[in-house]
């Protein structure tokens, strides 16, 4: 088959999964060469022993070109550093770029819903393969993109130039936008944000639209899009679907390290203890996840397992410093262990009661509201709309 080929091939594969729904989308998926955006990735692995570990694949292997065309996430850097042309063998590492899900960029684009002569603006260029699909149907000259790595924004720019396309390009942090080439009718984002921040309100034309997955640190993830008002307020609604993108690299959670930790297991010791109404297991929910995370903004979790024992989960406010503790109990439940400042699992759990009293709605349910200062998230409850408003 022919790249060409590949190329229609991959579209043929979107068309029937129901994420290319239009013909101006479906040609720009014809045209992008994805194999010019992907010349090295990482295949991932997951093993017993060694956890999660990325195995470089360069365009001399002989699967290569087949994969470039799959409707997969490629990963090309791992800890902010790591390409592919550093390393021979598998390695562990976090992943901190890539080229996303077509099916996913494709779905987004389609949800963008753009007109012809649409000003855009794209956070996250990443491999700059959505990119090129936005020149494709906008042509260049409509397409602003940013990206925070200078490394992975070079690439970009000459895959970008390979394929025909030359946007403006712009390396630097996209939580700012790009004022220059603003007002934008559509803002989109390839990397999660906490909070929306208030300079894409400002650069967003009047009637634009933001699509954007909005995160916290608990690892809930939900796409939101949002209509900008006259006010530079900014509200929307979340869309059907589990999508998860890195975070934008200002927002990621502080890095806890090992002393922290320990501390934090101290304080554990003199901890009042109650059965847990709420288990951890509402953080592997897609939807609690992001419910708790709305409670406990600042809370970060880790899950534990001390020498074959039971998992557990330690969580730590790296605002205040209070610790919660989380031990499975014989009978199936959960005993929690608090202490600092303020009682964190007691705010997650008043959140995930609140969702759960309203039948525990999925994400359609749920509105988001900014201006900018305050970013407000609710639930439109049986008793009456419930917000969330947490300070970040
Ligand atoms: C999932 S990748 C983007 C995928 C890309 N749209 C594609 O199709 O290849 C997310 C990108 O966002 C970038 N990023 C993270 N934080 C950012 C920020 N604050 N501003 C701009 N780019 C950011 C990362 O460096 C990464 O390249």
């Amino acid at each position: 088959m022919t790249e060409d080929e590949r190329a229609v091939a991959l579209a043929d594969e979107l068309e029937r999964a129901g994420d290319l729904r239009s013909p101006e989308w479906r040609r720009a998926v014809e045209r992008v060469p994805r194999h010019v955006f992907v010349p090295a990735f990482f295949e991932r692995t997951d093993t017993p022993d060694r956890g999660t570990l990325w195995t470089p694949v360069h365009s001399d292997d002989d699967r290569w070109l087949d994969l470039a065309y799959r409707d997969e996430t490629w990963v090309t850097q791992l800890d902010g550093h790591i390409t592919p042309h550093d390393v021979d063998e598998p390695v562990g590492g976090d992943p901190t770029s890539s080229s996303t899900l077509p099916g996913l960029v494709v779905r987004m684009l389609e949800d963008l819903d753009v007109d012809d002569g649409a000003n855009v603006l794209e956070v996250g260029t990443g491999s700059g393969y959505s990119t090129a699909l936005l020149c494709e149907r906008l042509g260049a000259g409509k397409v602003t993109s940013i990206e925070v790595d200078a490394g992975v924004a070079a690439n970009a720019a000459a895959a970008l130039r390979r394929a025909g396309h030359v946007p403006n390009l712009v390396v630097g942090d996209g939580l700012d936008g790009c004022p220059l080439a603003a007002p934008y009718d559509r803002i989109i984002a390839t990397c999660s944000v906490r909070t929306i921040p208030s300079a894409w309100l400002v650069q967003a034309r009047p009637g634009g639209r933001i699509l954007v997955t909005v995160t916290g640190w608990l690892g809930g993830y939900e796409l939101a899009l949002l209509e900008v008002g006259d006010g530079g307020v900014a509200e929307g609604r979340f869309l059907p679907g589990a999508i998860s993108f890195m975070v934008a690299r200002p927002q990621a959670p502080p890095v806890v390290g090992d002393e922290r930790w320990r501390a934090a297991f101290e304080m554990l010791a003199d901890a009042g203890a109650r059965p847990a109404v709420v288990g951890p297991g509402v953080l592997k929910d897609w939807t609690g996840a992001f419910v708790a995370q709305l409670a406990a903004p600042t809370v970060v979790a880790q899950a534990v397992r001390v020498d074959g024992g039971p998992w557990v989960e330690y969580c730590l406010d790296t605002a205040s410093g209070a610790v919660a503790f989380l031990t499975p109990d014989a009978d199936g439940g959960w005993t929690v262990r608090q202490a600092g400042p303020k009682r964190i699992w007691d705010d997650v759990e008043a959140a995930v009661r609140t969702w759960r009293d309203a039948g525990s709605p999925a994400k359609e349910r749920f509105r988001i509201r900014t201006d900018g200062r305050v970013q407000t998230v609710s639930l439109d409850a049986p008793g009456g709309p419930v917000s969330w408003a947490p300070p970040l």
